[in-house]
């Protein structure tokens, strides 16, 4: 046998995705989390879940959607929609965000605290918890002995493998090469020389809890939140799925909260009247 004709026999190729199966698999993803997958892209159903479908051993994304279907494999749902998700995300993304945090809350934040309020910061779609921990360690650098105050960073997400590599802190070095250096040696304040992965320190974890939320679910928060960074989620919603959570982002802001959205985001017209633009991409409300 030939070693074109050898690697032939091995090599399984991926099954194609019909174009009813990828509408139906688009339209189960859109009910359940509001992301909405561009038109006839069957490729990127394959590439995403071909390794899913092959692990339950199934032959065709047809048989795939009539397991995921049953009541008992809500599991294999779960893993499809996670899947489905785009994950990126990175430590001080937008770091421009952060600048205006420090400048433009933190010191109110602290006066708020002192006086004994409740400060309750949100990073929603979260992903792996590079945005969060950012924010954590941001936080802790400016403000050393926060944890004597009632501070607390929520950060939420719907993909689970995501949410375990927020809940574990835990990211190989080479993820902080853009962070400033006083932050990024703050995150590296446990690590061990030699190990190419660190795990945040305890006193940057102990700001944060790590939940499931989805934003098509009643949200199981009622607020106050002073500052809600929301950035890069609601960019693969329709109109209406952003105005869900635009509008839901707003009621959970006190007078003078902050709302950070992803640099390609817009607000919906009948939520800039909520709001006041007050730098880039951040809005404060009135
Ligand atoms: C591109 S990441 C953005 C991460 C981070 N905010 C950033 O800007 O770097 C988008 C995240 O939104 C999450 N997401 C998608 N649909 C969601 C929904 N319905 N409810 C909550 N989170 C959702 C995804 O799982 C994903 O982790």
């Amino acid at each position: 046998m030939s070693p074109a004709s050898k690697s032939q026999v091995h090599m399984k190729s991926a099954p194609s995705c019909a174009p009813e199966t990828y509408a139906e698999i688009a339209r189960i993803l859109y009910a359940k989390t509001g992301i909405n997958l561009p038109a006839d892209n069957g490729s990127l159903v394959v590439s995403r879940l071909v390794k899913h479908l092959r692990a339950l051993n199934l032959s065709d994304f047809e048989s795939y959607l009539r397991w995921v279907g049953q009541p008992e494999h809500s599991e294999d749902l779960n893993t499809m929609i996670s899947s489905l998700t785009t994950n990126t995300t990175r430590f001080y993304r937008e770091p421009y965000h952060f600048d205006i945090f420090v400048e433009q809350q933190l010191p109110e934040l602290m006066r708020k605290a002192k006086n004994g309020e409740r400060i309750r910061l949100w990073s929603a779609g979260c992903s792996s918890g590079e945005e969060p921990y950012s924010l954590a360690a941001t936080l802790l650098y400016h403000w050393p002995d926060v944890a004597n105050y009632d501070v607390r960073i929520l950060a939420t997400d719907i993909c689970a493998p995501a949410l375990q590599t927020a809940e574990s802190g835990r990211y190989p070095k080479g993820r902080l090469d853009a962070v400033p250096e006083p932050i990024r040696k703050l995150m590296l304040a446990e690590a061990h020389e030699n190990d190419e992965m660190f795990t945040m320190p305890q006193a940057v974890r102990q700001l944060i809890t790590v939940r499931y939320l989805n934003f098509m679910e009643p949200w199981p928060t009622k607020g106050p939140f002073q500052t809600i960074f929301c950035r890069n989620v609601a960019i693969y919603m329709d109109d209406k799925v952003q105005l869900t959570i635009w509008s839901g982002l707003i009621d959970l802001l006190p007078p003078q909260g902050l709302l950070f959205i992803g640099h390609s985001e817009r607000l919906p017209p009948s939520q800039t009247d909520r709001v006041k633009l007050i730098d880039r991409t951040t809005f404060r409300r009135g």
